[in-house]
Order: C-alpha cells, then structure tokens, then sequence
C-alpha cells in the first residue's frame, strides 16, 4: 500500500485525518508530522515525525526515509491568525505549498491541500456561492488560498501533478481545538454551555456562515483524494457544503440540552471577516463529480457534539 504523509497532523483537521486514515490503511501506512517533537497521545499511536514545512531539506528527507507516495498538507496560519503577522502567513502557506507541488513532479503520486471558504470576499454573492464566482477575498489567509488554488491547477495542467483539494467551511470537531478561524467559535460555544459556563462570543448573534462537521469533513477529504481520476474535474479546488448557522440558532440548539446557557455576544475584528465571507455554498459539482453527500446538519451536530464532550468536561 501506498505510504501516506501529513503535514500539520496534530491541528483540529489533522488530528482527526490522522487517526482516520491510520483506521483505514493500517497504524504504518500513516506518517504523522508537524512541529512539536513529540505528538499529543491522541495521534501518537503510530509513525511520527517533528516536520517545519518550511524546511524542505528535511521534508525531502521523510519522503525518502518512509518511501512516501501520498501527501495530505495541511499546515497553515488560519483566517483571525494570519491577520496578526500577514506577511508571516503569506510565507508559509505559499512557500510550503510549492515545496508540497514540486514534490507531486517527482516521486509522490498524489497530494491534497484544503483551501476554504475564505477565498470569497464581499463581492461574491451571499447564497448559494457557485463554484465559479466573483472571489476577491480580504484577508491574506483568503488571498493565500486563492493562490494556492491558482497554483494547484498550474501544477495539474502543467506537469499532470494529481492535487486534488476542497474549499472547507468551518469545521467542527470534539476531539482538538481550532487554532485561530474565524468560526472557532462554534467548538468554543459546546466547551462552555457544557462546563456550566457562559460564554462571550466574538460572532454578531446574526451573523450566519457555512459550517461542517469533523467526520463528514474527514470523510469528503478521504473520499474525494479515492475518487478515480476521471471524476476529479475541478482542479482548483471544490465548493462543499453541509450546513449554515449563526450564533444565536446554534445556541438556540444547544439550549435544548442545557436551557441555562447563557451567552452574550461581544463581536472583535473577526466579526469584519465574518461579514466578508458568503452565508452559504452552492456545491452541486462536488455532488455531481465524485458523489459527495452530507449525513450531519445543525441538531445531529449539536447532539453528536454534546454526546461525546459532556464526559470529559469538568462541570464548574
Ligand atoms: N478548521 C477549519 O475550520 C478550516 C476551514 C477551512 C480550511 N481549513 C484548512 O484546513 C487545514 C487544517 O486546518 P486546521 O483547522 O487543522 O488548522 P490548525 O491550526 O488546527 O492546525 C494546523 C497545524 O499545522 C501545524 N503547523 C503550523 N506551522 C507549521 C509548519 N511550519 N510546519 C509544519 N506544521 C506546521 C500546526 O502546529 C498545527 O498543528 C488548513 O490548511 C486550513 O487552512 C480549516
């Protein structure tokens, strides 16, 4: 079996991947890396690898030393994080990337790189966004998503490099944290109601965007890079979509399991870059093309949510 590489794989996305993956193809198939030197337990059950991206020398050397075929990159500075050092941001999610494609020229088969509905601005439409669209996003994580998608399909059509990649809404999960997204509100919302806590939250009560949760996320990505190569036909990168919330309506669907809850809503500079971004995605290609399908909307996500938290969170 082909050996698999992940870049960034103790982040929300990558923790997850990981142990999925590992599922699937078997614990030494999988080739966990990111910068810490030693994993959290939670990925450290099979190969791992300290990994900066952004040294290449030593991301050609893993390649070599585990005889790797398949890269997942995931490495990233996110939306509300990028805004504090742009320039930073910009470094790494480009360099990285082209490191990532000029690898897909020579001994590795085939490559995903996620891009995100923040390559959409505020002159892209705000419902149904098609897959082909006015983008002209704000913030240079936005900017930096767009390039790569432009470098993606650069790479396919110039050198047949098969990189195949989704446009993520914000993602879900219970199993790590988010690293500094616009959304990470929606995991912080869940750690709180269930510590018997309130919270503040960053988010208008209104404000309503594109959302997903982990496992249907894992599985889209999973599918889509085991789709034949024919159905693959956007090389840039596919619109996906499950679900579209605000503050207040996933609120109003965690008070249903703690009618308590209370929540104030105190918006920061990342309100600026939620209101950029479109309230729902049009992903009828990727339904098309390789058969995605959701299976998790708002009150699946908040019980499967609340289901698998409530055990581990110390009530205050
Ligand atoms: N989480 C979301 O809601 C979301 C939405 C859209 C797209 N995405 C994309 O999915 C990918 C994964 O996102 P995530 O939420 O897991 O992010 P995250 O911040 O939780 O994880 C990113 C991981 O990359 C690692 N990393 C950072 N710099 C690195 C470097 N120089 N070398 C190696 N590793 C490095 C970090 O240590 C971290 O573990 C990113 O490309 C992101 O843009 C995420």
């Amino acid at each position: 079996m082909d050996k698999i590489l992940i870049i960034g794989a103790c982040g929300q996305l990558g923790t997850e991947l990981t142990l999925k993956l590992r599922a699937m193809k078997g614990r030494d198939s999988v080739v966990a890396t990111d910068l810490q030197n030693e994993p959290p337990k939670i990925v450290g059950d099979g190969p791992y690898e300290p990994l900066n991206i952004l040294d290449s020398d030593r991301f050609h050397e893993i390649l070599s030393t585990h005889d790797i075929k398949e890269v997942y990159h995931l490495a990233a500075i996110l939306s509300a994080k990028g805004e504090d050092n742009p320039k930073f941001a910009w470094k790494l999610n480009m360099e990285s990337l082209l490191t990532v494609l000029e690898a897909g020229r020579n001994k590795v088969k085939k490559i995903y790189w996620p891009s995100s509905i923040a390559v959409f601005g505020k002159d892209t439409p705000k419902e149904n966004v098609p897959q082909k669209t006015i983008m002209n996003p704000d913030t240079v994580y936005g900017i930096s998503k767009l390039a790569g998608e432009r470098w993606c399909e650069y790479y396919f059509q110039k050198y047949g490099v098969d990189v195949r990649s989704l446009r993520y809404p914000g993602l879900i999960g219970y199993k790590a944290m988010p690293g500094g997204g616009t959304t990470d509100y929606a995991v912080h919302v869940f750690h709180k109601a269930i510590a018997r806590e309130s919270y503040e939250c960053f988010i208008e009560e209104g404000t309503v965007l594109p959302m997903m949760y982990m496992e249907d996320a894992v599985r889209a990505t999973i599918e889509l890079m085991e789709a034949p190569i024919d159905q693959v036909k956007v090389r840039s990168s596919y619109n996906l979509a499950a679900m579209s919330f605000s503050p207040m309506s996933i609120t109003t669907e965690i008070r249903k399991h703690y009618p308590d809850f209370k929540i104030t809503f105190v918006p920061d500079y990342r309100q600026k870059i939620a209101n950029s971004w479109p309230a729902s995605i049009d992903d009828s290609e990727a339904r098309a093309d390789w058969g995605w399908r959701h299976e998790y909307g708002l009150p699946e996500l908040v019980e499967t949510m609340i289901g698998h938290l409530k055990d581990t969170i110390v009530v205050s």
